[in-house]
């Protein structure tokens, strides 16, 4: 990925989304998409201001309609997209038997059907370009256990699961799908369902228990995304890549 490309990035708001688009609006044109269309508005901005181009879009992606919407507005605004990264994601703690039904559904319409529409939308631009790279956000969870988290575990499962489809599927057009897989990253969404107290109390226990020995970065997570996006790893398709400082080894 030498020349200037559109990225879109969902979930670039905020978080390991806003980090990525930061990053990587020094070298292409980044569309930060987001549900909140502010934060996505204010990122863009920031983009501007440090010498760079970036477009904003509100999206929910748990909306079919409102996706194929953002990809109509990039394809008659912008041109073809054949970068991006799904990052779209939010976090509702709960034990297997006292999820509500709702919840449920909002994890995995959020999550998964998210991921599912957001890939769909880009592939046909990348099968045209017969090149392509799709980085789909997962968690270590994907692939260890901790408790109260099922319902996120389960999405973070499936996200996996489909980038290796999508991998296995589209690997004869050139396209490379990847997921990350990172630890606890010190961003907005560590505080879902946590105090105050609570929340410093699981800052400490995750330094604490991690062998690197503290949270990560947002940036920590751009920099393999944006390494997962280039030619740099060409030869990689279908991997879960964990920034984990640790977390998870194997
Ligand atoms: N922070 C961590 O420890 C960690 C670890 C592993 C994986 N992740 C994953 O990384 C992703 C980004 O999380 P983050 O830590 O940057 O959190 P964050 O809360 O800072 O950012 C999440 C962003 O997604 C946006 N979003 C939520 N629902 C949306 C929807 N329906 N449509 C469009 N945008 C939506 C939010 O508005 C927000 O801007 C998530 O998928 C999360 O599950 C985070």
């Amino acid at each position: 990925m030498g020349e200037k490309q559109n990225i879109l990035i969902t979930g670039a708001a905020s978080g390991i989304g806003r980090a990525s688009a930061l990053r990587m609006a020094k070298s292409h044109h980044v569309i930060v998409a987001d549900r909140d269309g502010d934060g996505a508005g204010t990122v863009t901005s920031e983009i501007v201001a440090a010498g760079g181009t970036a477009t904003a879009i509100a999206v929910d992606v748990s909306d079919g309609a409102s996706v194929r919407a953002m990809k109509a507005q990039i394809e008659s605004n912008i041109g073809p997209v054949l970068s991006a990264f799904f990052a779209a994601g939010i976090f509702i703690r709960g034990v297997t038997g006292e999820i509500p039904e709702a919840d449920w559904d909002r994890m995995m319409d959020i999550h998964v059907k998210g991921t599912f529409l957001c890939c769909q939308a880009v592939i046909p631009d990348m099968i045209a370009a017969n090149k392509g790279a799709i980085v789909n956000m997962s968690s270590d969870f994907a692939v260890m256990a901790v408790p109260g988290a099922a319902a996120y575990m389960a999405a973070k499962s499936a996200i996996y699961s489909l980038t290796k489809s999508i991998a296995l599927e589209f690997a004869p057009q050139n396209i490379r799908a990847n997921a990350l897989g990172p630890g606890p990253i010190d961003t907005p969404i560590l505080k879902s369902g946590r105090t105050e107290a609570e929340y410093a109390k699981a800052r400490e226990a995750f330094a604490e228990n991690l062998p690197i020995g503290r949270l990560g970065q947002p940036e920590e997570v751009a920099a393999v995304l944006d390494f997962l996006l280039s030619d740099r790893s060409a030869y990689m398709t279908g991997q879960i890549i964990h920034p984990n400082g640790g977390q998870l080894m194997w």
